[in-house]
C-alpha cells in the first residue's frame, strides 16, 4: 500500500482526514467552507465548526484526494461515483474522480479512491501524485491538449471501477471505462484502455508517446514510500 502522512481531526460528529503527502494547495476547502478550513489557524482544520453534511459535502470538492473524511453520526459516507472522469489540466496534473485502484505493474493494490490528483511533469516528490512541482518548475504540454484521439461512443463503454497500474519507468495503464477530459472539458477520449504520460516528454499528451524511454524517467526517484 501506499503510506500516506495522514492527520486526523477529530470532531463530535464527524472526522476529517488529512494528506499531507497530497494536497497542492487547491484550496476547494479553504472556499467551501472557510469557517471549517482556516490555514491561517492552528490547528487549521475544525471539523464542528459546521454541520457534518456540510463538512463532508465540501471535503467531496477536494480534487487531489487530500482529504476525506468519516462520519460518526450515521450519515452517509463518501459516495463513489457511478462514471470515472479524468480532468488534464493544461501544464499541470491529471485529476480523475471514479471508482479508482490503484496497482503497480505486479497488479499489488497500492491505494483504493474516488479521488486522486497524477502527477504528469514526471518531477513531483512524491510519486504518483502531484505536489504542485509542474509550476515550479514550468513544465509545458508539447502542444495543445485537443480531442483527437481514438474513441469509442460513451453507449459502448461499460460501468465499473478502472484500474491505474503504474508501469515502472514508465505510463500509467488504464483498464476500465474512463472518460478523459482536457482543461476546457471537452472529451478527448472514451474507452476503457489508454496509457498515461508520467514522465512530462510525450509528444501527445496526456498519452504517452513511448518518449520516457529516452527521457531517463525514473518512476521511483521522488516517490511516495509504498510497504
Ligand atoms: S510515460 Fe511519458 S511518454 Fe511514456
Amino acid at each position: 500500500m501506499i503510506k500516506e502522512r495522514i492527520i486526523r481531526y477529530q470532531g463530535k460528529k464527524i472526522t476529517v482526514l488529512f494528506s499531507v503527502d497530497r494536497c497542492t494547495h487547491y484550496a476547494a476547502c479553504l472556499e467551501g467552507a472557510p469557517e471549517v478550513f482556516d490555514s491561517s489557524q492552528r490547528p487549521w482544520v475544525m471539523p464542528d465548526a459546521a454541520s457534518p453534511d456540510k463538512v463532508a459535502e465540501v471535503i467531496i470538492t477536494c480534487p487531489t484526494g487530500a482529504l476525506h473524511f468519516e462520519r460518526k453520526d450515521g450519515g452517509a459516507q463518501e459516495p463513489v461515483p457511478a462514471e470515472n472522469t479524468l480532468i488534464v489540466e493544461t501544464h499541470g496534473p491529471v485529476y480523475f474522480l471514479g471508482d479508482l485502484e490503484v496497482r503497480d505493474q505486479y497488479e499489488k493494490l497500492l491505494l483504493k479512491d474516488t479521488r486522486i490528483a497524477f502527477c504528469r511533469c514526471g518531477m513531483s516528490k512524491v510519486k504518483p501524485f502531484c505536489d504542485n512541482t509542474h509550476a515550479r518548475v514550468g513544465f509545458e504540454d508539447a502542444k495543445e491538449i485537443a480531442p483527437d484521439h481514438p474513441s469509442v461512443p460513451s453507449k459502448e463503454i461499460p460501468k465499473g471501477k478502472v484500474t491505474a497500474v503504474l508501469m515502472k519507468d514508465g505510463p500509467i495503464k488504464l483498464t476500465g471505462p474512463v472518460t478523459i477530459k482536457n482543461g476546457q472539458k471537452d472529451i478527448i477520449f472514451q474507452g476503457t484502455k489508454a496509457l498515461l504520460c508520467r514522465c512530462g516528454a510525450s509528444k501527445h499528451m496526456p498519452f504517452c508517446d513511448g518518449s520516457h524511454r529516452k527521457s531517463d524517467f525514473e518512476s521511483e526517484l521522488g516517490c511516495v514510500k509504498i510497504i
